[in-house]
């Protein structure tokens, strides 16, 4: 039916209700007072509240999908930047979708979970029911966050088959927020080849600085996992690193790459040691064992490609 029948339907539909009769007269009634009258005052500013809130509500209905899709849009770019196949001007929707898989990973196995579709996952949210998640002993909650997610969705990049990257969510506490982001490995599980942070509330110009492209690239090549007995660690961060744990740290100040152990470190943000401790932190806790340590063995063990 065109718009414009359907509108005539509409407002003859109106007419002919009592009730809209009635308010037709009062309001010709209430048009026809002074300005100054006090009911007149009461029921403008009613009718008026009353079309705000309708354009309001209808607002935020109308602009849910879009609101949604620029959403996914843009974690789409997140994991597309990290990932480092992010082009200026490209088709984010087409090269995630040809460049991108995404599986969901059982974090205490590490293994994938086939009958999960990842396109229907949400591991924030999933951490919010108790279904779905596991509270976290205080003594191993070195990012602050509780509560977390059985299940991570995890995202690869593979050419020709071959795994290229393994792309790991993180979440942690820094000094105001919950830092939310990625961080992109290489196959061996082990060399970092980048980490960006799509949502996070630390100061601008200080904790802030983790978006800054410049600091960002200081991660690449970095290494995860303690190789050697002199892996650092830096005072006010978590304590000495073992073997085969995690051992990646921002420390104060500048890294000097001639001393060893500076593959484990990355330079701290300047006048934010404590959003500095806690990117550390989330680092250290999401690649060990309560994190992606049982994931990362399986990737190593079956050099990448198992799916
Ligand atoms: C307004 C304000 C905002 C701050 N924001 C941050 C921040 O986002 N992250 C952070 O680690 N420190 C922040 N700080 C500084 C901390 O309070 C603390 O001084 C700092 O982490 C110490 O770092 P430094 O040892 O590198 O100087 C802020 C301080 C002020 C006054």
């Amino acid at each position: 039916m065109p718009k414009c029948e359907q509108f005539n339907k509409i407002c003859a539909k109106l007419d002919s209700c009592e009730h809209y009769q009635k308010f037709r007269v009062y309001w010709d009634k209430v048009l026809a007072m002074g300005n100054d009258s006090l009911e007149k005052t009461i029921a403008i500013a009613t009718a008026l509240c009353l079309v705000c809130a309708v354009l309001v509500s209808f607002s935020a209905v109308a602009l849910k999908p879009l609101q949604v899709h620029n959403k996914e849009l843009d974690m789409k770019k997140n994991i597309l930047d990290v990932a480092g196949l992010l082009q200026e001007g490209s088709d984010i929707d087409k090269a995630f979708a040809e460049k991108i898989e995404a599986k969901i990973v059982n974090l205490e196995t590490g293994d994938y979970v086939e009958d999960m579709n990842p396109a229907e996952y949400d591991q924030r949210k999933a951490a919010k029911d108790p279904a779905l998640s596991a509270a976290i002993p205080k003594e191993k909650d070195i990012a602050h966050i509780r509560v977390k997610a059985k299940y991570a969705k995890v995202f690869l990049v593979k050419e020709a088959g071959a795994l290229k990257s393994v792309i790991l969510p993180v979440h942690g506490y820094g000094l105001w927020s919950t830092l939310y982001g990625f961080l992109s490995l290489d196959p061996d599980g082990q060399t970092v080849q980048s980490i960006n942070f799509y949502d996070q509330a630390e100061t601008p110009g200080l904790g802030g600085e983790v978006v800054n492209p410049n600091w960002r690239a200081l991660w690449k090549g970095k290494k995860v996992y303690a190789e050697t007995e002199q892996a650092g660690s830096e005072k006010g961060l978590i304590e000495a690193a073992e073997i085969g744990e995690p051992a990646l740290s921002l420390i104060k100040g500048v890294v000097d790459n001639s001393k060893p152990g500076s593959q484990y470190q990355v330079d701290g943000l300047a006048g934010a040691s404590l959003t500095s401790t806690g990117v550390t932190n989330l680092v250290r806790y999401w690649m060990s064992k309560e994190g992606f340590a049982p994931y990362i063995a399986k990737v190593r063990a079956v050099k990448g490609v198992k799916s």
